[in-house]
């Protein structure tokens, strides 16, 4: 498995799968939640407001991750998961661990050979990137071990150079 990091908008990034830092609702945010919704257009809400009517009633949980179309996006699917947010006292990082895990897991299942990841609760949840990226790293080529061969590219998109930087010392260490 390829694993990169860059800056740039995720929801122009030209792989298979763009997971989506959203919130337990699926109904929509800001930051990354925002953009992506922005970017796939109103089928996204409809796809995720059928999942609160049938599969997910209650939303979906921290740590968890579900699929949906990417409708006018490049990507053919987005991977909604949620972070856990630090603000409600969210710190342990195998819920991080698990958004990564449970992403690949979903992305893989949709057929996906690359996937576009944010830097899951290093925004609006307010965990620390440099801790973001170095449970991401650890998770992904976890993953990887466990699944050889089931994801070609996994690529860090990264709003700012601040959180570039974060990712770039972790794919260093
Ligand atoms: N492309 C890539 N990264 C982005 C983009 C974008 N278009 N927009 C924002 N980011 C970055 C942020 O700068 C941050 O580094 O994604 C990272 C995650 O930030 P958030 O989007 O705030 O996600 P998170 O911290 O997980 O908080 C999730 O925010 O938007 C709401 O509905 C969402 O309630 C949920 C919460």
């Amino acid at each position: 498995m390829q694993i990169t990091a860059e800056q740039g908008d995720i929801t122009t990034a030209q792989v298979d799968a763009v997971v989506n830092a959203a919130n337990s609702t699926l109904l929509g945010g800001g930051g990354v939640d925002g953009a992506i919704h922005t970017a796939a257009g109103p089928r996204l809400l409809e796809a995720c407001e059928e999942l609160r009517r049938t599969t997910l009633p209650d939303g979906l949980g921290v740590g968890d991750a579900v699929v949906t179309p990417g409708f006018d996006l490049p990507a053919a699917w987005v991977v909604h998961t949620v972070g856990p947010n630090r603000h409600r006292g969210e710190t342990d990082p195998d819920l991080l661990t698990s958004c990564f895990r449970q992403s690949l897991g979903v992305a893989a299942d949709a057929k996906s050979r690359t996937v576009a990841f944010p830097a899951v609760s290093a925004g609006a949840y307010g965990w620390d990137a440099d801790d973001v990226a170095r449970i991401a790293l650890e998770a992904v080529r976890a993953w990887d071990d466990e699944n050889p061969a089931a994801i070609d590219a996994v690529r860090f998109v990264l709003f700012s150079a601040g959180v570039l930087g974060a990712f770039e010392r972790a794919l260093e260490g």
